[in-house]
């Protein structure tokens, strides 16, 4: 008799573990309610995939999440993939911010075995609910040997994606993640987990996690007639890095410029990155004398960018003053 895999689910909340009043409300209710026994208990195909574990590490919905849950979610997948006999983990989460814990999961997790997250767009007490298809089929992937050294995956609507690049791309979809540069690594069907390309982005060394408190890092964006208070307002508060959701190839009103260079001129980072959901950030050929120090943030969102940047400046304070040591580091993501 062959021993099923072992998989550990970690439940963090969100609307896969939401509820609701009516099973015809897929838009009004309330997420984190359900443990994840109760989503395991609702999926009975799961025993035959696997020998599942499982911890709620939190009940939260996802617009809540925390440096402190990061921290403590990190550790966790580092502590069941060091344990012998644990083939893949998989993490329940909420899709409003997946995107963000997807990317620093890309860059510190420190795991030797799949690392799987997942979501739902519809309540669990929804008619048509989409978060039993997606657990079972985050399982699947964890499971199977195809996705050891892939990095981080999201698994959402059948679609396999590097959490690198998995975004949050429709507001009540149920085919909410798209991989706008790249798209998806493979797909799920029943049990035929396949893998159509591998992802060549993952880090050669996993980002530490700060030891103490995390910089300040925040997103400020490029509009038209866009006032310069609120970066002013942010550079006398002490941040340590901005990102720009800049508009298309990362252009920025003058007024911005004007402001996010003395910014940098005060020792804050200053990243560029586009507001326009898809596609890189070139550095400009002639750079605007005063933008010259602003880093690209290649084809990573403003919150991708963000996560990243707090990264970054965790591992090195020093990266706020040298422009050209952090674009390297953004160049390696
Ligand atoms: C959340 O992000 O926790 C709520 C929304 C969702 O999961 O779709």
């Amino acid at each position: 008799m062959t021993t099923l895999p072992r998989v550990v689910v970690l439940a963090t909340g969100g609307t896969i573990a939401g509820s609701a009043s009516s099973a015809a409300s897929s838009a009004r209710y309330q997420a984190a309610t359900v443990p994840v026994t109760a989503l395991l208990d609702a999926v009975p195909a799961l025993k035959d995939v696997a020998r599942i574990e499982a911890e709620q590490v939190a009940q939260v919905d996802s617009k809540d999440m925390s440096f402190a849950l990061w921290h403590r979610l990190a550790a966790r997948v580092h502590h069941w993939s060091t344990q012998p006999d644990v083939t893949g983990i998989v993490i329940t989460h909420g899709t409003d911010t997946l995107e963000e814990t997807g990317m620093l999961l890309h860059l510190a997790a420190a795991a030797s075995v799949p690392v799987v997250l997942t979501a739902a767009m519809r309540p669990s007490t929804s008619l048509s609910a989409d978060g039993p298809m997606n657990l079972l089929d985050a399982v699947r992937v964890a499971a199977h040997p195809a996705a050891a050294g892939k990095g981080v995956l999201v698994v959402v609507n059948q679609e396999i994606h590097a959490a690198r690049d998995a975004v949050k791309a429709h507001t009540c979809a149920v085919q909410a993640f798209v991989s706008p540069v790249s798209g998806p690594l493979g797909f799920v069907q029943d049990a035929l987990v396949r893998f159509t390309r591998a992802p060549l982005r993952l880090p050669a060394q996993p980002w530490p996690l700060p030891a103490g408190s995390w910089p300040v890092v925040e997103i400020v964006a490029s509009y038209a007639e866009p006032g310069r208070a609120l970066v002013d307002a942010l550079v006398a508060s002490g941040v340590q890095g901005l990102v720009v959701a800049a508009a298309g190839n990362g252009s920025i009103h003058e007024t911005l410029v004007d402001a996010l260079a003395g910014a940098a001129r005060a020792g804050v980072a200053v990243v560029r990155s586009s507001r326009t959901g898809a596609g890189n950030v070139l550095a400009p050929a002639n750079p605007n004398p005063q933008a010259g120090v602003f880093v690209t943030a290649g084809d990573l969102n403003p919150y991708k960018a963000r996560v990243a940047l707090l990264l970054a400046l965790a591992g090195d304070p020093a990266l706020v003053a040298d422009a050209a040591g952090l674009q390297r580091r953004f160049a390696d993501i």
